[in-house]
């Protein structure tokens, strides 16, 4: 027989209120009591029926989060800020993935619901649906957090980080250090954070009294394939080449990188070269590259501390937006301009000695 909530409460030494509450995961117990029922489970091997527990309480204790993409590195890195918010406070999470296409993401989020989550952080595939509809539901007041990838018809609790801000602080950056070519490289712009990093770039020429080119912006896609054509193009361009490029997300910026040297032109040697997002091979990249680093576990876990809020107080509790700041880590891919060289040259340039130093 398994052994019960009553037993382990004897072997504990406390009341069955206290297991119940242990077991819930309700913060309303002493870290000593809660100690000596852990233990009490430990040597007894108690597993909570859970299910048992979500048809007595109504409650199942968890959360769900949609993601368009597991596969790039960003993502993980929210799931686990969300999934250790998620653990304080007696939560559980399911992850799921919506590959990047809206309908995927409806069922996603029908599942969820089916599941019986008590509230979804979304991170949409970039759909230009309205937004209850993607939700899936006629309930519009069932709780959702949107993170980083944000809907035009926003009207639900969210977390980002300054896209445009972080945007302008990297171009602003490749200025001071004397750049007045600075080509921007973007992810779909159907994607708002990818239109607010784009305003950011423009912001940036605007306030440093630049004229914006658009034929400087290279726009815009995931795909390997279409960034290597953008990049290659724009970098051998009869015009001549931009002394540096900013790219608006990782996988981009990444994919800009690949195309690049494939074609023999290197940062810093040819081009600066600053990304929104680390690269995560960043320690093997040699030289290292300047980045605009979002902090993505404190998204994951400021979505779910929303969240929960918003499960605990209701619809009548005013809508949160929070936005986190991002950060510029300085590498040894951003430094002064080359001369301006003709196209497909090769430009000789004294290397500098690079410092890695990062500021807000
Ligand atoms: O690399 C993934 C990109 O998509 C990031 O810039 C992130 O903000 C997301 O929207």
């Amino acid at each position: 027989m398994p052994p019960t909530q009553k037993e382990l409460a004897k072997l504990a030494g406390v009341s069955a209120g206290t297991v119940s509450n242990v077991i819930s995961g309700s913060t309303n117990v002493s870290e000593r009591s809660r100690q000596k029922v852990l233990e009490a489970i430990r040597v007894l091997n108690y597993q909570p029926n859970l299910i048992a527990r979500s048809l007595r309480t109504n409650r199942t204790r968890t959360l769900g989060i949609v993601v368009p993409d597991i596969t790039i590195p960003f993502f993980p890195k929210i799931i686990r800020g969300a999934e250790s918010a998620a653990r304080v406070r007696g939560y559980f999470l399911i992850v799921l993935d919506s590959e990047g296409s809206s309908d995927r993401e409806a069922d996603m989020i029908a599942l969820l619901r089916a599941q019986r989550v008590e509230g979804i952080l979304l991170v949409t595939a970039g759909s230009t649906e309205a937004f209850p509809d993607r939700l899936n539901t006629s309930d519009v007041h069932f709780p959702v957090v949107c993170l980083d990838r944000l809907p035009a018809d926003l009207h639900v609790d969210s977390v980002c980080v300054d896209d445009c801000g972080a945007a302008e602080m990297a171009i602003a950056h490749l200025m001071s250090l004397g750049h007045t070519s600075i080509a921007a490289i973007t992810g779909p712009l159907s994607l708002r954070n990818e239109q607010e990093r784009l305003r950011g770039y423009r912001q940036a020429l605007q306030r440093g009294g630049r004229k914006f080119d658009r034929s400087l912006v290279w726009s815009g896609s995931f795909e390997q394939e279409e960034v290597a054509k953008l990049c290659q193009g724009g970098m051998l361009h009869p015009a001549g080449r931009p002394t540096a490029l900013f790219a608006t997300n990782g996988v981009t910026g990444l994919a800009a990188l690949r195309s690049l040297y494939s074609i023999g032109l290197s940062t810093p040697k040819n081009f600066s070269f600053i990304t929104f997002d680390e690269i995560n091979a960043e320690d093997f990249f040699r030289p290292s590259i300047t980045s605009v680093v979002q902090p993505t576990f404190d998204m994951g876990y400021k979505a779910v501390e929303l969240l929960l809020d918003r499960i605990e107080k209701g619809e009548d509790a005013p809508r949160r937006k929070i936005r986190l700041p991002a950060m510029l880590k300085i590498c040894e891919s951003s430094g002064k301009p080359l001369k301006p060289v003709p196209a497909r040259k090769t430009a000789a340039r004294k290397q500098t000695g690079s410092k890695t130093r990062a500021h807000r």
